[in-house]
């Protein structure tokens, strides 16, 4: 029995994650994507106007640290490496966390950041500590 179950198990994990890695990293032809970066560890998602940058991981299963939510703890901090026009504007939460040097250079609140327009965009976890 237990072998049964063990050879099952294998089966289906072995079948499974090759095609769950492809549905969620693969880019179909004129796809638009949301690049979310975090050490090693990358996944593409479609972004979705109006949805802010957290929510894209939280909603995709990526770790992405947070905690307060509300644009304070900069735990969610992120840089935006490609496609920061397709983001809002930063707001007052940002601008009081943030150092404008930092905001100029591309460092956002993903908690506070939203996606505005479909179109490639790629974002590095980069909390301070
Ligand atoms: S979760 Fe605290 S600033 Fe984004």
């Amino acid at each position: 029995m237990f072998k049964f179950w063990k050879n099952r198990t294998l089966k289906r994990s072995s079948a499974l994650k090759p095609d769950h890695y492809r549905l969620k990293t693969e880019k179909r032809e004129g796809e638009r994507t949301l690049l979310l970066v975090k050490g090693e560890h990358q996944r593409s998602v479609v972004p979705e106007a109006g949805v802010t940058i957290l929510q894209h991981a939280e909603n995709n299963e990526v770790e992405w640290n947070s905690f307060c939510k509300r644009g304070t703890c900069a735990r969610c901090r992120c840089e935006i490496t490609e496609g920061i026009g397709l983001l809002s504007e930063p707001n007052e939460a940002e601008q009081a966390r943030l150092d404008p040097e930092e905001i100029e250079e591309g460092y956002r609140l993903g908690c506070q950041t939203t996606v505005t327009e479909s179109g490639d965009i790629t974002i590095k976890h980069a909390p301070y500590f």
